[in-house]
């Protein structure tokens, strides 16, 4: 396993891997590798010859009063975890390298609408920083793909908006939610949780299945389920900052007739800011 931080090094890995005809599939975590990110590490390597984790705490997503200096950094224990996988390479970037022209005068990627609502209403920019860091990764490495993970929806259906529109060459994989025995999701967040709040989590997760269920069995008003599931995460002590039943495919609002829904929610417990979703085809 190769571990790189520069792009000289980096392309010269893969100048190799092409020159082979091999196929690259990119990975972007940003660090305190969980079972979540081997998933997508196990899903790349089903759809390239190489696989390339990049490693990189992206400054541009945090907003100002977030967790962007509490942020858990673990690249020894993550190096460790990534030894053991089936990973090619591993690029630490610094912040130089991600942004050459230093972050004021970054070149920013932008996607309307989609970023709108849900966590792009609650977290102002977090998404330009996302497709600006995403976008920088995908030039620097040219992956012949890149997988996402279901569990940011919105975030995957960011960037591959991104991808489409801008005519990437690459393909985006979106790859299924991992989630702890209870159903939490795993997420380097849940580390902010309490006992007793890790104990209360996966009524999140519950809310989103019980939901999904109620709409596979025909349910279509989706208000009512909407706010009986936020009065039962509130009873529960969350902070929800939104639970909504959408269209899979761009988060629209549903009619009766759709048959790909979203049910998606972020809330925070304590300090910990926890998102999930259950996608629903009917
Ligand atoms: P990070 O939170 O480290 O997540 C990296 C990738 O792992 C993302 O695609 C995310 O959706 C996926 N992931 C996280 N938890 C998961 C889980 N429980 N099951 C399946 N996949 C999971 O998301 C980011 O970093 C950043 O925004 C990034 C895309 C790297 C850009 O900076």
């Amino acid at each position: 396993m190769f571990v790189v931080n520069s792009k000289q090094e980096l392309g010269a890995h893969l100048a190799e891997w092409r020159h082979l005809d091999e196929h690259i599939a990119l990975v972007a975590t940003m660090g305190n590798l969980h079972s979540g990110h081997d998933a997508l590490i196990k899903f790349a390597r089903e759809h390239a010859e190489r696989v390339v984790v990049s490693i990189f705490v992206n400054p541009t997503q945090f907003g100002a009063s977030e967790d962007f200096d509490e942020y858990p950094r673990t690249l020894a224990r993550d190096m460790l975890r990534l030894k053991k996988s089936a990973v090619d390479m591993v690029f630490t970037p610094d912040v130089e390298t991600i942004y050459p022209f230093g972050l004021e005068d970054a070149t920013t990627v932008s996607v309307p609408r989609l970023t709108e609502n849900f966590c792009g209403a609650s977290r102002p920019g977090h998404f330009d920083g996302v497709t600006t860091v995403v976008a920088r990764l995908f030039a620097l490495v040219r992956p012949d793909c890149a997988i996402f993970g279901q569990k940011d929806y919105q975030q995957q259906l960011v960037i591959r908006h991104m991808a489409m529109d801008m005519n990437l060459p690459v393909t985006v994989i979106t790859a299924e939610t991992v989630r702890d025995d209870d159903g939490l999701a795993l997420s380097s967040r849940n580390q902010y949780l309490n006992e007793s709040q890790r104990a209360v989590a996966p009524v999140l997760f519950e809310s989103l299945s019980s939901v999904a269920s109620e709409l596979q069995n025909g349910r279509r008003d989706y208000d009512k389920l909407e706010e009986a599931a936020l009065s039962k995460l509130t009873a529960a002590g969350f902070a929800v900052e939104y639970f909504s039943i959408r269209r899979a495919q761009n988060l629209a609002v549903p009619d009766r007739d759709c048959d790909e829904l979203v049910v998606l929610a972020a809330a925070h417990l304590g300090a910990a800011r926890l998102i999930d979703n259950v996608v629903v085809t009917i």
